[in-house]
């Protein structure tokens, strides 16, 4: 660990909580949004041999009538140097973008990041990409969430805190460091979904009762730019996507999550599917050549992306594609593949992927349905219960072939404002310009076809998108900072 030094200073007047004189129908308290009036701590970390210092204001509460004040608060960390008019890699107190990353996995409930050292839950030296952002010069706002453990945390909730916690970012643009019309969010798997469903539902008023519930602040929700790794989003059709992919791999290594926010533990069950799942199986698959043709995709040179009946098609080669690329950049790197049966390589260049093979070699790790289960038995189900039903179904199929008792559905509102692809290319919402989606070639957690059809969705729409398989990496985040932060400040500094 890197020197660590934490002073208390009095800072500004301690607020935080005020009591409103007003009180109705015996609501205990309201919260002041008001960033000037928060407290703070000098604080200082070593990076690379460098001191960086900064301000940490922690465990703000980001809206007036909190449901769970263990989760919606947020933690805004600030360059020292801001504070004396200074810079720090080319930014300014008034030019500093706004780095805010969740911590969400699972979509469980989760607490705000703090800058510091390691990743994943790894202790390690490495400055992880809170401490990274600070060390660039970004201001740092890391925004806790509630999540589906709960019962107050069931969709949409965590959707509405993080665009609560972003209103108040732009609420206190002016009295905070750092420029909140340059918000640039980043998250992983659940918390990549939510990151890229920030991204695409930029002031919707389909979120604004919610809000308005919570008393968040009045204004805009947009944001800059979406960094989004493996995101587990599109998830009522994510079903059909998964068979599309893994139809025909009865053998699975099943990840069994437990976890307590973003404490996860994850246990591989070795299994094989029984005949009523590979039933489930053969007919989730042939649902989703119907879905991607619904979409009327296109790839990068305007080439409808589809797919016949069998699941074949300029769709499946498009994603077959992004596998080759990953492959190439490997090879050109001077680099081995290691022994690939799924990869035909001639002089040192890819010439083809066969994708059955490679969904084999990759492995299915999910159970079909693999995410709304008929037995309501996945962290999804949960997501989609509300505060009477711990766990409902959100497809039509497994509702269908439920086997849990007293099953229900969740409501089409719910479902849909859950989604990003509902809102790109529709008016009334205002969508980040550049974004950035990276999904290991090693990560099974969903379909490729999920991150292929919301990349293609975003670009088919005029914005620009950094979509990338990283070669054999598993389903994590964070694991390229080097290459994000050039990303984003290319992005917020382009002209
Ligand atoms: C996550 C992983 C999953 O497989 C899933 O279905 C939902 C969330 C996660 O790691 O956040």
């Amino acid at each position: 660990m890197g020197a660590f030094s934490r002073t208390l200073l009095a800072g500004s007047l301690a607020a935080g909580l005020v009591a409103c004189s007003t009180v109705k129908d015996g609501a205990a308290a309201g919260y002041d949004l008001d960033f000037s009036k928060q407290k703070y701590t000098e604080q200082s970390l070593e990076v690379n041999g460098r001191s960086v210092k900064f301000r940490a204001y922690e465990g703000i509460v980001y809206v007036r009538n909190p449901v769970d004040t263990k989760y919606e608060i947020i933690n805004i960390y600030v360059p020292e140097a801001y504070y004396s008019g200074g810079s720090v890699g080319g930014f300014t107190a008034e030019t500093a973008p706004i780095f805010f990353p969740n911590q969400i996995g699972g979509y469980m409930p989760a607490e705000p990041g703090k800058p510091g050292f390691g990743r994943g839950g790894e202790a390690s030296q490495t400055p992880n990409a809170a401490l990274t952002a600070l060390s660039k010069g970004y201001v740092v706002a890391s925004p806790g969430a509630r999540g589906r453990t709960a019962t107050n945390g069931k969709a949409p909730a965590a959707i509405v805190d993080l665009k609560a916690a972003v209103r108040y970012l732009k609420f206190n643009d002016k009295a905070m460091p750092g420029d909140a019309g340059k918000i640039i969010s980043n998250g992983t798997s659940a918390g990549g979904a939510l990151s890229a469903l920030l991204g695409a539902t930029g002031n919707s008023r389909d979120y604004e009762a919610h809000l308005k519930a919570l008393g968040a602040a009045e204004g805009g929700d947009d944001i800059f730019a979406v960094s989004a790794y493996c995101p587990i989003t599109d998830l009522d059709h994510a079903d059909m996507a998964y068979e599309w992919q893994f139809n025909g791999v009865n053998d699975y290594q099943k990840m069994n999550i437990s976890m307590l926010d973003y404490n996860v533990k994850r246990e591989l069950v070795p299994g094989t599917l029984t005949k009523e799942e590979i039933s489930l199986s053969n007919q989730l698959k042939p649902l989703y050549p119907a879905y991607i043709n619904s979409l009327k995709l296109k790839d990068a040179g305007g080439r409808a992306l589809t797919l016949d009946k069998n699941g074949n098609g300029s769709f499946k080669d498009y994603v077959a594609g992004y596998l080759a690329k990953s492959a190439q950049l490997q090879l050109d790197a001077g680099k081995k593949l290691g022994n690939r049966n799924w990869l035909t390589v001639k002089n040192g260049k890819v010439t083809a992927v066969d994708f059955s093979k490679y969904a084999k070699a990759a492995g299915r790790q999910k159970i079909p349905p693999a995410f709304d289960g008929v037995d309501l038995s996945t962290g999804e189900n949960q997501l989609f219960g509300d505060a009477q039903t711990d766990k409902r179904h959100f497809t039509e199929f497994s509702m269908r072939h439920n086997t849990a008792e007293n099953a229900a559905m969740a409501d089409a509102e719910t479902v849909k404002i859950m989604n990003p692809l509902n809102y790109i290319g529709t008016s009334g919402v205002k969508i980040p310009q550049n974004w950035r989606i990276r999904v290991g070639t090693a990560d099974r957690d969903t379909s490729l076809a999920v991150s292929a059809v919301l990349a293609a969705k975003l670009q088919n729409n005029g914005y620009a998108v950094d979509y990338f398989l990283p070669w054999d990496v598993p389903h994590s985040g964070d694991y390229d900072l080097e290459e994000l932060f050039v990303w984003m400040k290319q992005v917020s500094t382009q002209k």
